[in-house]
């Protein structure tokens, strides 16, 4: 198993470390895995003037896997928008073709107090948001900022999809499903949107391939809204780029804290990216506080989707569970009455666990 390591910034570094401690300890285990680093983001500029170098890209798309940290740091913010760390996100997506970015959201019964909602309101939380992440507006054109004939300027940027587009990430939602609680809740904008009224069309098509599931449709200030209103009424939700972007962070909430959701963005063959669904926390990088579960867990989903070892993906996942069932927590999950680790505690600990 050859997997590209792209850190990339802030507190990136740090949890990707952690989740290597438990790459190391599956290698020690027996199982044959290959780590090679390269940077990207920030980090991809100041080594080579690029948010994603070359080199960067090969390695990745010569890699059975990537695991990347986060990209980011404000004192990127004044580079052309081209040079910017999430640009090199973005680009590496696009340039894997991967479509799909499976988030999920659990909330492990310890952790039911961390949440800012009621406990009994998220108790029991196992929903997977299923996110299209190359089209939408993120990457449609025309866009940028021009400048009108009377001097003024203007901000364009175009959502578009085609229905094959949709129809791809659509069936990544249904599969899932059929493994699942085998519910889909499709969100969209449709009363507004176009490309959100050919969304909702082009998922109704797509139900009679799967009788057996139950296909509803919210509006995204409705799922918005219901996600902190009622959580558990969701199993899988499937939606374009920037809806899944808002609503995953909105989800993430309701299990503690974003830095336990982890990521899966797969392509057609389910090569994948691994990262966890939060940013690179600047404000904390390099304190050793974050919490690596997100990127631990992003790990464990590698094994089950891209290299097909319900074995390992459950061996990490119980690891973590049980560290978690031990009351060790990071800053951002600690409550009264559990003890506070740091991020390479943590780490640790999840090792010693496995
Ligand atoms: C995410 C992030 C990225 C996105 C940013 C960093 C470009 O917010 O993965 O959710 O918007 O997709
Ligand atoms: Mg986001």
């Amino acid at each position: 198993m050859k997997i590209a390591v792209l850190p990339g910034d802030g507190i990136g570094p740090e949890i990707v470390a952690q989740a290597v401690k438990v790459l190391d300890r599956l290698q020690a285990d027996g199982l044959k895995i290959e780590m090679e680093y390269a940077p990207i983001g920030g980090a991809g500029y100041e080594a080579a003037g690029d948010p994603l170098p070359e080199a960067t890209l090969k390695l990745s798309q010569a890699a059975d896997a990537v695991l990347l940290g986060a990209v980011g740091d404000w004192k990127y913010d004044s580079l052309p928008r081209d040079q910017r760390p999430e640009r090199g996100l973005l680009r590496i997506r696009k340039a894997l073709n991967l479509f799909a970015n499976l988030r999920p959201a659990l909330l492990y019964p310890e952790l039911a107090s961390a949440s800012t909602l009621k406990p009994e309101v998220v108790a029991g939380l196992d929903l997977m948001i299923v996110r299209e992440l190359t089209g939408d507006i993120y990457f449609g054109q025309p866009r940028g900022i021009a400048t009108l004939e009377n001097g003024e300027r203007e901000g364009i940027n175009t959502m578009r999809y085609n229905e094959s587009e949709i129809r791809r990430i659509g069936r990544v939602a249904f599969d899932i499903a059929m493994k699942r609680n085998k519910k889909v809740c499709s969100i969209d904008k449709a009363n507004v949107l176009e490309t959100t009224e050919l969304w909702r069309q082009v998922m109704v098509e797509l139900a009679k391939d799967y009788p057996e599931v139950e296909l509803s449709h919210m509006y995204v200030d409705n799922a918005a809204m219901q996600l902190v209103r009622a959580p558990r009424q969701f199993d899988v939700m499937v939606t374009e780029n920037m809806f899944g972007d808002i609503l995953s962070d909105c989800a993430a909430m309701l299990t503690g804290s974003i830095g336990m959701l982890p990521s899966a963005s797969l392509d057609a063959n389910n090569k994948g990216m691994y990262e966890p669904s939060h940013g690179s926390a600047p404000d904390i990088a390099g304190k050793d506080v974050a919490n690596p579960l997100a990127t631990i867990l992003s790990v464990a989903m590698m094994f089950k989707y891209s290299f097909n070892d319900a074995a390992t993906f459950n061996r990490i996942d119980h690891a973590v569970k049980k560290v978690i069932a031990a009351g060790y927590r990071t800053a951002d999950i600690w409550t009264e009455g559990t003890s506070k680790v740091s991020c390479s505690g943590m780490g640790d600990a999840v090792v010693a666990a496995l």
